[in-house]
């Protein structure tokens, strides 16, 4: 019987998450069909235990339910807890639950955009679900600082204190980042973090964690001078690494990148 997977969230219509896993199987000659459920707020626990029951291997989680399938796994990585957010969960005997966004950006940063992490100094903007779920991997990554700014103090302090770094306001914050990753939703409404003129300069990389729209971030980011970069590296390589824990194989991720970017 043919294996099968799939993206749980709300909204899931638009994910590009079957069409990514679809190509990965292709590439690496493994059988498995991969699906979109769009679960119910309240029902996201339902939703995982109906799929596991009919033989379901794994699912990526998305939004807003990652901290749930937290909540709901037997056992979890090291990562995940964390992050306290799991987008990757394995159904074995027990539900096992990884969080793979954080690997996934620091591999789009590394391998794809080819900028080594190690001594680099980096400004991670925002405190929710998406920045957690990434700070640990840019730590591990071997930056030699990295700074949380968030619109509410008060989450990024609690946030910077878990992780022993520093926090900041924007309206403190300075020149001298080499790379700035915007993990907030603002882009989302169209609007950006307030950066001080001067942090978004020639020579930093900036990241925006969000894909597929050309955000305020990433046109304040090009209009200084800055290198500004999407988030779709980071969807596939996210993606590449759940299909690794689930089949035990990696994936190749650039042709299926260069295919997404052209639409
Ligand atoms: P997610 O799980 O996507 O991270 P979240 O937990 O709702 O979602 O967090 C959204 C993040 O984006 C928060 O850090 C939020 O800042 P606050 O903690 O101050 O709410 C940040 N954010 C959203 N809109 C923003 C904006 N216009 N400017 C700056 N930060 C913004």
């Amino acid at each position: 019987m043919t294996d099968r997977y799939a993206v749980i969230g709300n909204p899931v219509a638009h994910s590009k998450s079957p069409r990514i896993h679809a190509e990965f199987a292709r590439a690496t000659g493994q059988d498995l069909q991969y699906g979109s459920i769009e679960a119910p707020a309240g029902g996201f626990a339902r939703a995982v235990t109906a799929f596991r029951a009919e033989g379901g291997k794994g699912l990526n989680v998305t939004l807003p339910f990652k901290e749930e399938a937290f909540a709901l796994c037997a056992e979890t990585s090291e990562r995940a807890r964390l992050a306290r957010a799991v987008n990757t969960l394995v159904f074995e005997q027990s539900v096992f639950g990884d969080n793979t966004d954080g690997v996934g950006l620091v591999r789009d940063i590394s391998a794809n955009l080819g900028v080594a992490l190690g001594g680099k100094r980096i400004l991670l903007m925002g405190a929710g679900g998406a920045a957690q779920g990434v700070a640990g991997a840019l730590l591990e990554a071997g930056a030699s600082e990295l700074v949380i700014a968030n619109r509410t103090a008060a989450r990024a302090t609690e946030f910077a204190a878990r992780l022993g770094i520093k926090s900041s306001g924007y309206e403190a914050l300075r020149a001298g980042f080499d790379i700035v990753v915007n993990a907030t939703s603002a882009g989302l409404a169209g609007a950006a973090p307030p950066l001080p003129a001067g942090v978004l300069a020639p020579g930093v990389l900036a990241y925006e964690m969000v894909y597929g729209r050309d955000t305020p971030f990433l046109a304040a980011a090009r209009a200084a001078g800055a290198r500004a970069c999407d988030g779709l590296g980071m969807l596939v390589e996210q993606a590449a690494e759940s299909f690794h824990l689930w089949r035990g194989v990696r994936p190749p991720t650039a042709d299926v990148l260069a295919r997404l970017r052209r639409g």
